[in-house]
Order: C-alpha cells, then structure tokens, then sequence
C-alpha cells in the first residue's frame, strides 16, 4: 500500500524549501530559505518543526552555512562556527538538532583543506544521507510498532509525530501507517495538542490524507476517552530522551501518559536513536522550551485571551520513565529505563566499533 506524504521540505538551487506548517491545513506552500540564519528562523519559527524534521532542516542550514563562508583562500571556519551557533540555538529541547549539527561538523577535520567545491559537495551529501536515513529509520520504526498492534485497535496520540515532523513516514504516525497496512479497521484517536494545535491542524490533516480514519478530540478528553475504554493503546514521538528512560515530547504528553497509566492502556514512544540524549541523566536536566505568550493568547490574527494577560507557556514536559511502557527503535522496541538505555547504546557501539 502506497502512503502519500507530503514533502516536509525539499533541496533545490542551493536553498532549502520548507513547507510552510503554520499555514496547514489550510494551504499548501513552501518557504525559501537562502542561509542558513533563515534556515535557523524557520525552526525557531515553527515553519518546519517535529525533533528529526527539525534535525533534517539544520543539516542543510550547515551546508548553506559553509557554502556562504567560502572565500578565494577556501572555507572560512570561524565564519562557519558563528553560523553555526545560530543554528544551534534555534530550539533548545529536541536533541536531534544538536545530533544533526555534530553529525555534519564531524566532517569538518576531514575536509578542512580541501578544495571548497569538493566540501560544500561533501556537506551536501551527508545532509541528504541524513534525510534519506530517516525515512527508513522511520519505516523501520513502524514495522517494529506495528507488532503492537493487532485488528480493530483504537491507537490515541498526542501532538504530531508524522510525515511532517520527519523526512517522511513519522514516527509514532510511522507505527500508525505501518499498523493501518497490516490490520483490519485501525482507528486513530488525535488530541488537539493546546496551544499550537499540532494534532489538529497537523496529524488530522495528514491522515486524512493517507485515509486513515481519525477522530479529533480535545486533550482534555483523555481522560474521558480512556475510561469509556476507547483507547487501546497511545503512541507519541519525543524531543529527547534522557539515559534513565525519562522522555520529553509535546506539552500534556505528561498528562496523556499519567492517564493511560490509570487506565492500563500501553503507553509507548516512538524514538529514532538520533532523539536519544546519552549525555542527560535524566529528565529533569532537560532544557525545556518557553515560548511565546501569544501562542496560547490566539493564533495568527486572532486573540482570544485578553491581551497582556500573564501567560505560562512551556513547550514540552517530561515523562517520567516509569509511565512509558517501551521505547519503539529502529533496533527493536526495549524498556524505557537506563537498561533498556544503556541496550541501544551497545549496539551503537557495536555497529560503529
Ligand atoms: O513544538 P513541535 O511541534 O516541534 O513539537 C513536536 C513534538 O513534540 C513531537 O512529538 C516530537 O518532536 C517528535 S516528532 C517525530
């Protein structure tokens, strides 16, 4: 079964296209972006947003950064690193940003006296080897989700952790479509996700356009929705996890999973290893995005909350790990705890060693 995704962004002419996400579902239209201080505002902007779509854009913001820092005596690396600290600050909770950046960066010894046309070419195909990868690490992802999964299965999520957060295929939406190709009558449930509304605007508009049956509802009616039994089962994406199994993703995720606990319905999350933080402890050392007052106020041009009203407005919350029944790999799906950890980073290490 074929699933058509939208692009979340695509390479051509040196600049990067990014699909405009604050305009979904409404319109369908692409953003240039010419540098890499304009690749860096569209994900601090939300135009492009989800941890590995955000990862993706930022390894092109590094190539656009080295091409513009090349000079008759070759690349200028200070330059480069002012670029890249830009970048790097876009957003500050989705690890996969920094993991893009640092992937990219490790080619710099390599190259560093090489002719410039030889390393923009070089900085080109590791960013588009890293979109590539993550699609099939999210097709992977998916077919290991999908033995969760069984016919009739009402699956609840939270925010959006699709196509459009990814270079394609999603993550928890990636268990979704993998599900919805092996089983009979699979049904999505979707929270809104306050304030931004990813899972209205987002995760509805992109399964209704894969034909997956999914009903909207608001995330206050979790609760409700787990105790009438209509959830079999949640799966989100993440921004990062810690090495203890700690798991932050779309504010209310916390919320979601305290529920499902309550109600025994298998929370899990679905998480490429670009998304987990090796080097955190845990969840509480998490830099947790504050963003602006006006996205709970209103959206776009309309206000619904009295202006200048005080506003708390945390981007993202922590699971703690004892709340999240797996973590779905592309390796396999392991406990979300320092073991199951600690299991995919030996076989990183095997894989690279
Ligand atoms: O603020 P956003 O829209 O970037 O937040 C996105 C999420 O929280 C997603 O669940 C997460 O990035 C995983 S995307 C595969």
């Amino acid at each position: 079964m074929l699933f058509r995704s939208v692009d979340t962004m695509y390479w051509a002419d040196d600049a990067l296209y990014l699909l405009d996400q604050r305009l979904l579902p409404n319109e369908v239209s692409y953003l240039k972006c010419g540098s890499a201080e304009e690749i860096s505002a569209g994900i601090q902007n939300m135009v492009v947003r989800g941890a590995p779509a955000i990862g993706v854009a930022a390894a092109y913001g590094v190539t656009r950064a080295v091409r513009d820092s090349c000079n008759e005596a070759g690349v200028n690396w200070d330059l480069v690193s002012k670029k890249i600290s830009i970048l790097r600050a876009s957003r500050p909770t989705a690890v996969n940003l920094m993991w893009a950046i640092d992937r990219m960066m490790s080619l710099v010894d390599q190259f560093r006296f090489s002719p410039t046309h030889l390393v923009v070419d070089a900085f080109l195909r590791e960013a588009q080897a890293i979109e590539s990868e993550d699609i099939s690490i999210n097709q992977r992802i998916g077919d290991h989700g999908a033995t969760l999964c069984r016919d009739d299965m009402h699956i609840l999520t939270y925010c959006n952790a699709g196509a459009l957060a990814t270079a394609g295929y999603g993550t928890a939406l990636g268990v979704i479509r993998s599900a919805f190709r092996d089983f009979k009558n699979i049904s999505v449930y979707a929270c809104e996700t306050r304030p931004y509304l990813q899972g209205a605007r987002l995760t509805a508009w992109e399964l209704m356009e894969d034909q997956i049956p999914v009903t909207l509802m608001a995330d206050n009616m979790v609760g409700y929705a787990m105790d009438q039994g209509l959830i079999d089962m949640v799966v989100v994406g993440t921004d990062r996890v810690a090495a203890n199994g700690d798991v932050a993703n779309k504010i209310g995720t916390y919320t979601v999973a305290t529920m499902a606990k309550r109600h025994n319905v298998p929370f899990y999350v679905a998480c490429p290893v670009s998304t987990i933080d090796f080097s955190t402890a845990s969840g509480d050392l998490i830099p947790i995005e504050q963003r602006a007052p006006d996205e709970l106020t209103g959206y776009q041009d309309k206000q619904w909350a009295p202006s200048r009203v005080r506003v708390l407005n945390p981007s993202f919350d922590v699971t703690p790990s004892e709340l999240v029944t797996g973590l779905i790999t592309e390796y396999g799906i392991v406990p979300s705890t320092s073991d199951g950890v600690q299991h995919i980073r030996s076989l990183l290490s095997g894989e690279l060693g």
